[in-house]
């Protein structure tokens, strides 16, 4: 099975080129982009905040190097053609507040999970929905993928109010899914499937 995590739990690589093209997408406020050296400060300045890291698998930042390391990460993976995320560029101020991607991509299946985080400051003024909006039309029309998934910990629901808003749908809970910070924690999941974001996009 090829199966790719960020954290490379599993054997076997994904080897055909969908994920070479991390094109820039540009929505009303926001440009989502690769990363690049010179955005480590941005995402320090957010990554060390203890209520960002609260509910993603990473712990704060306690240094620049750690964002800088992140950053590496994510261009060995645009290098290789590997699932990876964009950085969120706030077009008003030309700086990085979160990143969104996919965590990994199951060739056999056309499915992939996103996930995302945003600076504290710029919570609550729809930015997510607004990324996350235009990573699924990505993932339909330029990536064909059949299904898209997301997952939020049930402590954190302003995320899955994203993942509403988005058209997702609620599949269930996943009961102590994951281990965050030395807690297992029970999880929604959500999914959308390429025949619901059709008839969405033909409604409107
Ligand atoms: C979760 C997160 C991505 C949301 O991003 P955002 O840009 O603030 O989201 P939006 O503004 O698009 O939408 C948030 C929605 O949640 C709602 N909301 C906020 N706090 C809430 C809460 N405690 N309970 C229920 N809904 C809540 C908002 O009212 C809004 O809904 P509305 O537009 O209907 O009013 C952002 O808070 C974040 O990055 N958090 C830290 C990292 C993280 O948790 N990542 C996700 C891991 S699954």
């Amino acid at each position: 099975m090829k199966l790719l995590y960020g954290k490379r739990l599993f054997e076997g690589s994904y080897t055909g080129d969908l994920f070479f093209s991390m094109p820039p997408i540009e929505t009303e406020r926001l440009v989502l982009r690769r990363l690049e050296m010179n955005d480590a400060p941005d995402i320090f300045n957010y990554g060390r905040d203890p209520e960002v890291a609260r509910h993603v698998l990473w712990e704060a930042y306690e240094s620049v190097s750690e964002s800088r390391s992140y950053i590496r990460t994510m261009q060995r993976r645009y290098r290789l053609g590997e699932p990876s995320s964009w950085g969120i560029e706030l077009k008003s101020e030309g700086r990085v507040v979160g990143t969104i991607g996919y965590m990994w991509y199951q060739e056999e299946h056309s499915s992939a999970e996103v996930g995302y985080s945003l600076a504290r400051d710029q919570w609550n003024r729809g930015l997510m929905t607004e990324a996350l909006s235009a990573v699924i039309r990505h993932s339909f029309e330029v990536l064909h993928l059949n299904r898209v998934e997301a997952q939020h910990e049930l402590t954190n629901p302003a995320s899955g109010e994203v993942m509403k808003k988005c058209g997702m749908q609620y599949e269930g809970t996943l009961r102590e899914r994951l281990r965050n910070k030395g807690r297992y924690v029970d999880v929604a999941l959500y999914a959308i499937l390429r025949s619901e974001y059709a008839a969405r996009s033909h409604r409107r």
